[in-house]
């Protein structure tokens, strides 16, 4: 058997690979390695936890000796990096947090690969980065391969920062590595900080809808199962050394999809047409917030075969019922300090002087 590492495996993106990996390949061993912060959560995987090709290991991927025992217990042959500090807005109050887990998280895992695969060619690294280190578009325009890195977000310059040490140990040290950047994935168990999931369960509860700015910076949204898809074609046949581009070719201004979310959620839940949308708040803006990110998938498609096969139709019906299904899931997420830290952010955000 072929023993996998995927980090970040208990998160939104992470669990769905993991899943994808674990039903499709019983012929490798996938170990999911997780710190479990407020992002993950174990019940995202209660349907495989039991699999004879699936092991949980409870790990900060800051901690080398832990990181490297697995690597020799396992022989490890393939790393997914997954594992991040994933929400903009937290970076912005806690850049140090990002910093930790995003750049010295990810160099410790090239190292220990390093250290155990020495010149091996048969192996490989992935690392699964986002489009928001490419900086912010205008109105026109695409970002490709080619696009110089301009980070403007304490996320986005870690996962900068993480990109150019998987490309310098590719470099200086011939370690097999390849990149991905995608852009914003929707679908179920994604945390409900983020903007879809937050103004779904925020609708369910009746409570104000809030929307940074104007409302007119623009996202492309991609149904988290594609990306996964895209991620198993690159693990498998992108060129080493090669980053790829991924994107729903599916640009939304948030205002668009709010209005288009309370909508839909109007229909579920059987109110009147309108209710929701009345719940709607614009709030102080997003500091530095990126106006436009769109992205030119044209090599993966032209090397790879790949396209979104999910139209935001059906992906957001898919991802409305199963909140309104999962409501349970919501509640335990959400429980804790995170309902604090909300209430407080939104608060903040209402201050005409935020
Ligand atoms: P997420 O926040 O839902 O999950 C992150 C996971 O990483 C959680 O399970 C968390 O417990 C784990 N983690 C955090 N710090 C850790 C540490 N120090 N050690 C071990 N585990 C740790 O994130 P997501 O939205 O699923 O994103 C996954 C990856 O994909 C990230 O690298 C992110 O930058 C990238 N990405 C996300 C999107 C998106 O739209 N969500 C788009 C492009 C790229
Ligand atoms: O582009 C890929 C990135 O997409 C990933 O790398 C990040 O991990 C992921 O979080 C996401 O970043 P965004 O900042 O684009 O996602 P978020 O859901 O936080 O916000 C989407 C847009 O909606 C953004 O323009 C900010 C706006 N927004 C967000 C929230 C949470 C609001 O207007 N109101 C909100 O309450």
């Amino acid at each position: 058997m072929k023993h996998i590492i995927i980090t970040g495996g208990a998160g939104f993106i992470g669990s769905h690979l993991v899943r994808h990996f674990v039903l499709k390949y019983p012929n490798y061993w996938i170990h999911n390695v997780d710190k479990l912060t407020y992002a993950g959560n174990l019940a995202n995987l209660k349907d495989i936890e039991n699999a004879p090709n699936y092991t949980f290991h409870k790990l900060d991927i800051c901690d080398a000796p832990a990181i490297e025992f697995l690597f020799e217990k396992y022989f490890v042959e393939g790393v997914i990096h997954l594992a991040a500090e994933s929400h903009v807005d937290r970076s912005i109050l806690e850049p140090l947090a990002f910093v930790h887990t995003n750049v010295v998280g990810t160099t410790t895992l090239l190292n220990a690969a390093r250290k155990y695969w020495k010149d091996r060619k048969d192996v490989l690294f992935y690392h699964v980065s986002t489009d928001e280190v490419y900086g912010s578009l205008g109105p026109e325009g695409f970002f490709t391969e080619e696009t110089p890195y301009n980070p403007r977000s304490p996320y986005s310059a870690s996962k900068a920062s993480s990109d150019h040490f998987v490309r310098a140990y590719f470099h200086t040290y011939g370690l097999p590595v390849v990149i991905s950047n995608c852009s914003n994935n929707y679908g179920p168990y994604q945390f409900p900080e983020k903007l879809i999931p937050l103004m779904i369960c925020n609708i369910i509860q009746n409570k104000p809808l809030p929307v940074y700015g104007k409302g007119e910076n623009v996202r492309d949204w991609l149904w988290v199962l594609d990306h996964c898809q895209a991620i198993d074609l690159i693990f498998h046949y992108g060129r080493v050394g090669e980053t790829y581009n991924i994107g729903g070719n599916n640009e939304w201004r948030n205002i668009d999809l709010v209005y288009l979310l309370c909508n839909l959620m109007d229909e579920a839940l059987g109110r009147p047409k309108g209710s929701s949308a009345s719940l709607i708040q614009f709030v102080t803006d997003r500091p530095g917030h990126d106006l436009r990110y769109a992205i030119d998938a044209t090599k993966l498609r032209n090397e790879l075969g790949w396209k979104p096969t999910v139209s935001f139709e059906e992906g957001l019906s898919k991802t409305i019922t199963w909140y309104l299904e999962n409501k349970e899931w919501v509640e335990e997420v959400v429980s804790g300090e995170y309902q604090q830290y909300y209430e407080k952010q939104y608060q903040k955000r209402i201050q005409p002087n935020f």
